[in-house]
């Protein structure tokens, strides 16, 4: 039990197909090809070669198979014309709606399938969030291993239900940007966490998304318990392969690879984007023994039977990807995603102040718009009419470069439009024959005092490679302290790549509406308009906890530095399940903003909290060694042990969606963990809607390190319903004999 330092666990597994018989049959097809390769194809199919995607393997044209094209991003294909540009997956996460979450899978595997995209680069399910200023935390669905769980499998499922295979990334603890890998320094940093930690907080929504059949996983650039993570064979021999079953192929993050025979023994399948430690040298290790002729078979079926498990062979579009600077046929992909973009774009965003009514706008006929963040690239210094273009011009998105609707690095989007917030409320404003005044580059602008309100636009940025140097900055603070002195109906509107402090000017009486507008994707005026004028109701809730300070976080704001070791960087994720609100719970730090929080235009009720145990409940402490396991894990993990029902009434003027939440008291565990959302349909005025939230056994148990299995906890479990993690309108408990 030394901390830190990462068991080894051989032989590799090999794939077999036996966790159902739609991957049985794949794996008999793809073992009849495998059979049949020369030992050079099955090295061309470990490695991806120079070509027109974001990583290709080889291909064996005379076997009918093609070159397996992966491409970024997860909120949309980047790089390429004729393309939608989705919300973030915090945009997403902030939506806390299952339905939207799996037509946004679907939207997206319409669109790679479009393309002749085999394998999607998403969902991101990890970093979540660990550190407050994480680089890239944006990406995923929010800092809760609930939510990534079920956003995860969903997205997982509406992927791979349009032909597309779905990669879970990263596979695993990749928290900080900050030394993700190895260079000049030393060794990338080491993520050290626990058994436990890695089941019930980081590996947790990889089980859902492997649980719809994600058929391919990639392992993370840093290094976990000071080995690789596309290395390390407890990771993926152990956990992935063994444990969780699962059947499809292990790629390795771009240029992640640090060893070849270690990393094709540690359960590596392909690599990316170029051959780097294998080609020669893995055919050359096979054949003096180095890695078992089985294990190169391995990788290789594993790879075609995903390709067969998603039907890939038979009428999938091929050549959609083409360079941007070279003429090519029009493929558009994009179909009415639009519509769907505004509709997750408005029930994502987060409403977090809203005095004296003063939202939703009721046809104001004057209207300032102040802000670097209202428009597409307002600054000189910057290019103002360049926006999209090729991968080079994405690739790094820059702050400050005027209204962010994605952030920087591979998880950046191409929009073929944008429709900024100017755009959209210059539309609104002229059907209401009013009148704007503008100002997107000063820090004080004039206020024009007919004006009935001041909106201001401003952003927090983050991008892959770095992360954040703070949670806010100090010119659109003094922005939006500027014109709330001379404005006192000032609202603030905050595009955020993730958290972003506000204690700057939370309190200042002349600021009377404030929203958190995420990362919403292309139709970001018409989403944030469509809630500015209470077309839509928001619901958004907080997928993140906003602290009042940055220093609130603690150990948690930055990626770690440790001066001691510069070359062998560690990182001791020693707070173990505490992170984001379980932190702050456990240390009675309160919040700004607490995670699952945000405002609505009406008022709910919550009544008549009732729990049922399920008739055939199985409540013994172990699920049923004799029962197989699925790909995900012990499928009765899965199974619905309690309901618990609650009743929600509209108690307000206008219609509305509420976002209940449950949050279980496990014994043994953090105090409140979230185990079941509903955004619940919309209800009218004095409508009441019951909301029903299964509890399965994962959900009640905790993972026994000793015995190796998750454990329903006996004693008595708190039930909380609510509006977020601190606002409780319902509780119950549940007792486990
Ligand atoms: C990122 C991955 C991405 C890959 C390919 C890497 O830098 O970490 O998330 O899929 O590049 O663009």
């Amino acid at each position: 039990h030394l901390y830190g330092l990462s068991p080894p666990v051989y032989p590799s597994p090999r794939g077999n197909g036996s966790t159902s018989a739609s991957w049985a049959a794949a794996y008999a097809r793809a073992r009849e090809i495998v059979s049949q390769l020369t030992t050079e194809e099955k090295s061309n199919l470990t490695h991806g070669v120079t070509g027109r995607c974001v990583g290709q393997t080889g291909a064996v044209p005379r076997l009918h198979i093609p070159e397996i094209c992966f491409a970024d991003a997860p909120a949309g294909v980047r790089g390429q014309e004729f393309v939608s540009a989705f919300p973030a997956g915090s945009h997403l996460g902030a939506t806390f709606d299952k339905d939207l979450m799996l037509r946004y899978g679907k939207a997206l595997g319409r669109e790679y399938r479009g393309k002749g995209i085999n394998v999607a680069l998403g969902p991101f399910l990890g970093p979540i969030g660990r550190v407050a200023r994480g680089g890239r935390n944006w990406e995923g669905l929010g800092s809760d291993p609930y939510l990534g769980g079920v956003g995860g499998g969903l997205l997982t499922k509406g992927i791979q239900e349009e032909g597309v295979i779905a990669t879970p990334k990263h596979w695993l603890f990749q928290e900080q940007e900050y030394r993700r890998t190895p260079g000049l320094e030393g060794e990338s940093v080491s993520s050290n966490v626990d058994d436990r930690t890695l089941h019930e907080l980081y590996a947790w929504p990889f089980m859902d998304a492997l649980r719809e059949g994600a058929a391919s996983l990639m392992c993370s650039y840093q290094r976990t318990n000071n080995s690789y993570g596309c290395q390390n064979s407890k990771l993926l021999n152990g956990i992935l392969k063994t444990e969780l079953g699962f059947e499809g192929f292990v790629v390795s993050d771009w240029d992640a690879q640090h060893a070849g025979v270690a990393s094709a023994n540690a359960g590596l399948d392909v690599v990316m984007p170029v051959a780097k430690f294998w080609g020669n040298n893995l055919t050359e290790a096979v054949s003096n023994g180095s890695v078992a002729t089985e294990r190169l078979d391995d990788m290789n079926t594993r790879l075609l039977a995903a390709f067969y498990f998603l039907n890939q062979d038979e009428g999938f579009p091929t050549n959609g990807v083409f360079p941007y600077n070279v003429q090519h046929p029009i493929v558009d992909v994009r179909e009415d995603h639009a519509s769907l973009i505004r509709e997750i774009g408005a029930a994502g965003t987060v409403l977090v102040k809203n005095i004296n009514n003063t939202l939703p706008l009721r046809h104001p006929r004057f209207l300032n718009i102040y802000g670097y963040d209202a428009e597409v690239k307002a600054q000189p210094w910057n290019n103002p009419a360049r926006f999209g273009g090729g991968y080079e011009e994405n690739f790094g998105w820059n702050t400050l470069n005027g209204t962010l609707i994605t952030a920087g690095g591979s998880g950046s989007s191409t929009p073929s439009c944008v429709i900024s917030p100017f755009k959209a409320l210059q539309d609104r404003i002229i059907a209401d024959r009013g009148t704007l005044r503008w100002d997107f580059l000063g820090v004080n602008p004039i206020v024009y005092a007919n004006a009935e309100a001041s909106i201001v636009f401003i952003n927090a940025y983050a991008s892959e490679s770095f992360d954040r140097v703070s949670l806010t900055d100090e010119f659109s603070d003094q922005l939006v302290k500027n014109v709330a002195t001379n404005c006192s109906n000032t609202i603030v509107v905050i595009h955020n790549a993730g958290i972003r402090t506000v204690d700057a000017w939370i309190d200042h009486p002349n600021i009377t509406a404030v929203i958190f507008a995420g990362v919403p994707g292309q139709e970001s005026g018409h989403a944030i308009a469509d809630v500015l004028y209470g077309d839509v109701n928001p619901s958004g809730r907080l997928p993140y906890t906003v602290a009042r300070h940055e220093s609130d976080y603690g150990t948690l704001l930055n990626s770690t530095v440790d001066p001691s070791h510069p070359a062998f960087l560690q990182s001791d994720f020693t707070e173990g399940l505490y992170i984001d609100y379980r932190a702050f719970d456990a240390q009675n730090i309160t919040p700004r903003y607490e995670f699952g929080f945000g405002l609505s235009y009406t008022t709910f009720a919550y009544a008549n909290l009732t729990i049922e145990q399920e008739p055939d409940a199985n409540l013994d402490p172990f699920p049923d060694a004799s029962v197989p396991i699925v790909q995900g894990g012990h499928p009765q993990l899965w199974n619905t042990l309690y309901r618990v029902n609650v009743t929600i009434t509209n108690t307000g003027k206008v219609a509305g969606h509420e976002v209940a939440q449950l949050y279980l008291g496990v014994p043994n565990a953090p105090q409140r963990q979230l185990r079941g959302f509903e955004r619940v349909g919309i209800l009218q005025p004095g409508e009441s809607k019951e909301v029903q939230f299964a509890l399965t056994r994962r959900d009640i148990s905790v993972w026994n390190v000793v015995t190796q299995g998750w454990e329903i906890q006996r004693g008595r479990f708190a039930v909380w319903v609510g509006a977020s993690s601190r606002d409780v309108r319902a509780e119950g408990k549940v007792v486990v004999e």
